[in-house]
């Protein structure tokens, strides 16, 4: 295809995959796409090897980084600046009722809930005092990623949860990378572009992950005339050619794509999520604060039933309710709970119910695309 996302990253399909898995991101860069690894849940040291194990499977191909850094990130209120007092500030945020509620959850579940060092604090095997995660979300911890990112020859830096820090942009625009931002709302696109960001991705309400309420249909084309001619990746409920268009008659430059890519041949899903995934339908996934403290699309199930409940005490703000979350969700895993058990996942969850390569779901997105946009060209000249 020729566009302008594609001219501008050398790559052959504006199809743009948020994934957490090198091998994902190196088979879509592979494949033609542009392979985008989150690196939220990576140490510095951990990303570096993902990174470096990404420029050895790429063949040359284009890829980025996406980072997590909050506009609001909890060390930079607190004053805070060394991992250690940041890990104790906010374990010491979170109130004895929430630990209680969600040792009460677990015991509902019959989950064991040792007191366990290495299922408990930090524990993540990374070394650090604070959860894998929240690792991200902070300015302490998040900013040593987007060092390690620039160190290697992405061409996209891409940001959740607003604009990446201004001397970031600078130095990705310096190294010749272009930054992306997902936002929910059109004032954010304008005020992200303003900060110079050079693609804004406009992720709509049915998206799997972190996501704001208003539906692609509407957010879509709002953010590309509020901020033309900048270009616009749409993001949220798009796995097929027929979604992909879509969004290009939406007015997007090309897609971003993220659940999709949980359920390929080369995702590291454990089998028991891989099964969930592959069997929800659009139903089963919902918007809750259970997880991260801010609003993110995932699989319902008995963990954010609990949170909903009456009895519940209100989700902690984000990163704190993420660090409850990995607390259980580390037991939940040991245990092999099946209710608990969940993922973020979008309403496209009903669309992934076969397993295939990562190439296969490219070409038979791009086939679909070219099947209904010649339809649509037919009917346009047979009217
Ligand atoms: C499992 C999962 C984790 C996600 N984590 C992040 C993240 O760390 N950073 C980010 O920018 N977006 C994240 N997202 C959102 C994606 O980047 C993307 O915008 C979204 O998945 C698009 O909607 P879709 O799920 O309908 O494809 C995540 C999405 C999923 C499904």
């Amino acid at each position: 295809m020729q566009n302008r996302l594609c001219e501008m990253f050398g790559i052959e399909f504006p199809i743009f995959a948020f994934t957490h898995c090198r091998d994902v991101a190196a088979a879509v860069s592979r494949a033609g796409g542009m392979g985008v690894l989150g690196a939220l849940a990576f140490s510095p040291d951990q990303l570096e090897l993902e990174l470096k194990w990404i420029d050895e499977h790429v063949d040359g191909k284009p890829y980025g980084v996406d980072v997590v850094i909050p506009v609001k990130s909890a060390d930079r209120e607190m004053g805070l600046s060394d991992e250690k007092s940041l890990a104790d500030s906010l374990y010491g945020m979170i109130t004895q009722e929430h630990w209680d509620y969600v040792h009460k959850i677990l015991a509902d579940h019959g989950v064991p809930d040792p007191d366990d060092a290495a299922l408990s604090r930090g524990g993540n095997g990374s070394g650090s005092p604070v959860d894998q995660g929240v690792l991200g979300w902070t300015d302490i911890t998040g900013a040593p990623l987007i060092d390690i990112a620039l160190a290697h020859p992405i061409k996209l830096l891409a940001s959740a949860l607003g604009p990446p820090p201004p001397e970031a942009i600078e130095r990705a625009h310096a190294q010749d990378v272009k930054v992306a931002a997902l936002i929910g709302r059109k004032e954010q696109a304008i005020r992200d572009v303003q900060t110079g960001v050079d693609i804004i991705i406009a992720q709509g309400y049915e998206a799997g992950g972190h996501t704001g309420e208003v539906a692609s249909m509407v957010l879509v084309p709002d953010v590309v005339d509020a901020i033309s001619p900048t270009p616009v990746l749409a993001a949220g409920g798009i796995g097929s050619g027929r979604q992909m268009a879509a969004a290009m008659a939406l007015g997007a430059d090309g897609v971003w794509t993220g659940s999709i890519w949980l359920t390929v041949a080369e995702s590291d899903m454990t089998p028991p999520i891989m099964e969930k995934l592959l069997d929800a339908t659009s139903t089963d996934t919902v918007r809750s604060r259970s997880m991260t403290g801010k609003p993110a699309r995932q699989l319902r199930t008995a963990w954010t039933e609990a949170w909903e409940s009456p009895d519940a005490p209100k989700p902690l703000p984000m990163p704190l309710q993420f660090i409850l979350w990995s607390y259980a969700t580390r037991r939940i895993t040991a245990a092999g709970n099946r209710e608990l058990l969940g993922m973020p996942v979008g309403q496209i969850v009903s669309r992934m119910n076969k397993v295939r390569t990562a190439k296969e779901v490219i070409y038979e997105m791009i086939e679909e695309y070219i099947e209904v946009t010649e339809r649509l060209n037919r009917e346009l000249a047979d009217a």
